[in-house]
């Protein structure tokens, strides 16, 4: 693979959803930019001759072979982006999958068993809260009746988004004959960090993901006037949130690991205001299950101290978990061995994570020389990625046959 070949194809996909001035993207799951992308997937699919099938969650397949065969060989990731995302978080996985059908069939590799190369759906959460998603309801990790409640952030049901794209939302929930007709999967991503890049390797291999969650907090007071209440008189909820932010980073340092508040809402939102209501997200992510539940146990004691100081109310709710993950099965430690790759843990989330409960699975990473991810300065080489694609081919060759 070259990365002029390599870049060929990347570049048909790029323009599809760019959010505006700063470069980033903008692919919330089931929007105009997500099916536009969907499109562009089916229409490569139908190019390579891969038969393409949409499973009852929305996840998009383009298989090579036959899907009802057994022991299936799978790769892929998502093509869904959070806010102002970069291009390669999700996208690069599935680019890769179709090059890589491309390179076995020019290496003259016959599968013995099928072939796949996957788009999972909902995948950051960044439309409905729950990353994931579309795995998570195919491994029977999270509850349809759930799901189809789900509304974004304009009160849009999941139901009617997925609807509105021609799917039908009665027909989410668990594939457990899926899932078991899966002997392998592999899931080839962008790093995001810079670890690759500090030992000047191309692609490694995941070895963990951080257990990690979202939890809600909802701090409410008095609304009131801004100009007349005195300074004592006053329960701001914003003041319960900033010493809340301020807590979470404090512990995270403490506990070695990480705490983000990357979203906040704040009613009524008036600059003449004491605000009545402001929410805040907390993403929380920690080495080990234990110190992640320390950690949100003490930023919510912190919160909780900090509103009796302030007069306010808060409430806390966990929006999502996922527990630790290794990647220790046999396709992970075939890839380490057989790829020469340096292998490293992550505190990203990946469907690759929630498979890694049910299918043997691996993870690939291609190298991010600014380390940035979830933000438009995210990067990769067409050379890396090039380099991605022919090490994917070569796990994919070794369990295909
Ligand atoms: C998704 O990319 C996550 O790790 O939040
Ligand atoms: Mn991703
Ligand atoms: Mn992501
Ligand atoms: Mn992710």
């Amino acid at each position: 693979m070259t990365a002029e070949r390599f870049a060929a194809l990347w570049s048909s996909l790029s323009p599809i959803g760019r959010a505006g001035g700063d470069g980033g993207y903008l692919r919330h799951s089931w929007t105009d930019a997500d099916l536009v992308c969907r499109e562009w997937f089916v229409e490569e699919a139908l190019d390579r001759d891969l038969e393409v099938e949409i499973d009852r969650n929305g996840n998009l397949w383009a298989w090579w072979g036959e899907p009802e065969g057994a022991g299936a060989v799978v790769t892929g990731s998502h093509l869904d982006s959070v806010p102002h995302g970069g291009g390669y978080d999700g996208p690069l996985g599935v680019v890769s999958g179709l090059l890589a059908v491309d390179r076995l069939r020019e290496r003259g590799v016959t599968p013995t068993r099928p072939l796949a190369v996957v788009v999972f759906t909902e995948e950051e959460g960044a439309r409905f809260g729950v990353p994931c998603l579309g795995s998570r309801l195919m491994t029977g990790a999270f509850d349809p009746a759930k799901a189809v409640r789900l509304r974004d952030r304009d009160g849009v049901l999941l139901a009617d988004a997925m609807g509105r794209a021609g799917l039908d939302p009665d027909r989410l929930g668990p594939d457990p004959e899926r899932l078991n007709r899966m002997a392998a999967f592999v899931e080839l991503h962008i790093e995001q960090g810079r670890a690759l890049d500090h030992i000047d390797a191309p692609v490694g291999v995941a070895s963990a993901i951080w257990p990690h969650g979202r939890y809600r907090f909802d701090f409410a007071g008095q609304g009131n006037h801004a100009g007349t209440t005195r300074m004592s008189d006053r329960h701001d909820p914003m003041l319960t949130l900033a010493h809340t932010v301020l807590a979470a980073d404090e512990v995270a340092r403490l506990h070695g690991a990480h705490a983000t508040v990357g979203r906040v809402d704040v009613a009524p939102n008036a600059t003449n205001a004491i605000a009545a209501h402001a929410s805040a997200w907390l993403d929380a992510r920690a080495a080990d299950e234990s110190t992640l539940e320390r950690l949100v146990e003490t930023i919510h004691q912190r919160a909780e101290e900090r509103a009796r100081l302030d007069g306010t109310r808060v409430a806390m709710a966990a929006e999502s978990l996922t527990g630790e993950v290794e990647f220790a099965g046999n396709v992970s430690r075939l890839a380490a061995k057989e790829l020469g790759a340096p292998v490293l843990p992550t505190g990203a989330g990946h469907d690759a994570g929630v498979l890694a409960g049910h299918v043997d699975t691996a993870m690939l990473f291609v190298r991010n020389p600014t380390g940035v991810s979830h933000a438009p300065q995210e990067s990769a080489s067409a050379a890396d990625c090039a380099v991605g694609v022919e090490r994917l081919t070569d796990l994919l060759a070794r369990l295909c046959q």
